[in-house]
C-alpha cells in the first residue's frame, strides 16, 4: 500500500510533491499543537504549591478572580495575605473563607494601590509578614476605565490612578516579595494580565488599560528568565472576558457562560496552571477564542474591537 503509494508519488511533478510535502508537515504540527493544548489543559496535574512555602499572597482579593484565588488556595492548604483597598470587605472575605477552611491562618492588609503612597503600605506591610515564607503571590490586582473612551476624553487623573494600580502596584509588590523568595530559592509568581493586549492587536477605546497589561505579559516574560535559576516560577496568565464586576461594567457580562466563566471556574483552571509556562490562558473556553483570533486578520480585528469600544462609549 505505501510502496504503491510511493511509486504513485514518483510519477508526479516536483511541484505536487513538494506541496503535498508542505501539507503533511504543517498536518504534523497542528495535530502535534492540538494534543499538547488537550493535554495541558485536561490531563496536566496540578504542582504541589505547598512545595513552594506555606503562605500565599493575593492582591484584589475582595472580589472576583482575587477573591476567587484567596478561596481556592486556602484549599490547597495556604495560609493567606490579603490585600485591597477597603477593610470591611477584607473582613468579610476572611470570615468566610475560615467558615469554609477553618485551618487557614489569614492576614489582612488595607493598602489602596491607587493611593500617593503606596511604597509606604507595601513597606508596612513586608514589616508585619517579615519571616512568613510567603510561597506564592498573585498579582491581580487591576482596575479599567470607567467606560469606553478615546484617549482624550480620559481624564487624567482616571487614567494615572491605574497606572498606579496596574504598573505601580504590580511592579512594587512584586520587589516586595521576590527578594524572600530569592533568599528561600523558591516561588511562584503569577501576574494576570489580559486578552486585551496579547489576544487581540488592539484595544480601542480601552488604550491605557490594554497598555498597561502589556507592561505586564513583558514584565512576566523577562522576570520568567531572569528568576528560573533562582527556583521562582513567574508567569503571566491571560484572561478573555470573566464573569465579575469589571466584565459587567465594561463589557455588560451579566451572567457566566461557557465562553465567559464565573471566576471560580475561570480560577480553577488558573490555579491547575501556577508554575508551569512563562505565559497562559488557562481556561479552555479562552483557548478556543485566542485561537480562532489568531488566524484572522488583524485589520478584522481591528475593525470589530473598534466598533465594540464605539458601540460601547454611546450606550
Ligand atoms: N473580568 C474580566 O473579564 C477580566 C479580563 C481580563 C483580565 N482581567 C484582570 O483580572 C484582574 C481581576 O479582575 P476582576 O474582574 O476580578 O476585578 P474586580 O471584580 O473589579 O475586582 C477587583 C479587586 O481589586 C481590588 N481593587 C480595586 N482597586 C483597588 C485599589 N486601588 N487598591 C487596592 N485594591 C483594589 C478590589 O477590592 P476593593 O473593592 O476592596 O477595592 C477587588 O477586590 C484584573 O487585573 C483585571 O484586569 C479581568
Ligand atoms: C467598602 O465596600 C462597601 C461595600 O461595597 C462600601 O459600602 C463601603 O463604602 C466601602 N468602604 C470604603 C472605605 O470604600
Ligand atoms: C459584610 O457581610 C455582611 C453580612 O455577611 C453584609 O451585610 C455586609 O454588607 C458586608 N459588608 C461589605 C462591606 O461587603
Ligand atoms: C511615603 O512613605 C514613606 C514611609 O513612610 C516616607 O518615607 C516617604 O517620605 C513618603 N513619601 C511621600 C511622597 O509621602
Amino acid at each position: 500500500m505505501l510502496s504503491t503509494c510511493f511509486i504513485h508519488l514518483k510519477t508526479q511533478p516536483w511541484w505536487i510533491i513538494t506541496l503535498s510535502l508542505l501539507g503533511f508537515l504543517s498536518l504534523f504540527k497542528n495535530s502535534i499543537f492540538l494534543l499538547k493544548w488537550i493535554f495541558i489543559t485536561f490531563f496536566r496535574k496540578p504542582k504541589n504549591l505547598k512545595k513552594y512555602g506555606t503562605w500565599a499572597l493575593i492582591t484584589g482579593s475582595t472580589d472576583g478572580i482575587g477573591k476567587a484565588f484567596s478561596f481556592q488556595l486556602a484549599k490547597k492548604g495556604l495560609n493567606l495575605i490579603l490585600v485591597s483597598r477597603n477593610l470591611s470587605k477584607l473582613k468579610n472575605v476572611t470570615r468566610e473563607i475560615e467558615a469554609k477552611y477553618p485551618n487557614t491562618r489569614i492576614k489582612i492588609f488595607e493598602i489602596d494601590f491607587s493611593g500617593p503612597n503606596i511604597s509606604a503600605g507595601i513597606l508596612e506591610m513586608k514589616e508585619a509578614i517579615k519571616g512568613l515564607d510567603v510561597g506564592v503571590l498573585i498579582n491581580n490586582v487591576g482596575v479599567t476605565y470607567p467606560s469606553a473612551m478615546f484617549f482624550h476624553e480620559v481624564d487624567e487623573e482616571i487614567w494615572m490612578n491605574l497606572v498606579r494600580v496596574n504598573v505601580e502596584g504590580t511592579s512594587l509588590i512584586t520587589r516586595g516579595i521576590i527578594e524572600g523568595m530569592v533568599a528561600r530559592r523558591k516561588g511562584a509568581i503569577v501576574n494576570i494580565g489580559s486578552g486585551a493586549s496579547i489576544v487581540t492587536p488592539s484595544h480601542p477605546l480601552y488604550a491605557v488599560y490594554a497598555a498597561t497589561k502589556g507592561y505586564i505579559d513583558q514584565l512576566s516574560r523577562c522576570l520568567y528568565v531572569e528568576y528560573k535559576h533562582y527556583g521562582i516560577d513567574v508567569q503571566c496568565q491571560v484572561p478573555l472576558y470573566v464573569s465579575t464586576k469589571m466584565a459587567s461594567k465594561v463589557a455588560s457580562v451579566e451572567k457566566p457562560s461557557v465562553f465567559i466563566p464565573s471566576a471560580e471556574k475561570y480560577v480553577e483552571s488558573a490555579v491547575g496552571s501556577i508554575g508551569y509556562e512563562a505565559r497562559c490562558t488557562p481556561y479552555w473556553g479562552h483557548s478556543i477564542q485566542w485561537w480562532l483570533a489568531s488566524i484572522l486578520p488583524d485589520a478584522v480585528l481591528d475593525a470589530w474591537r473598534l466598533s465594540i469600544g464605539i458601540n460601547r462609549r454611546r450606550g
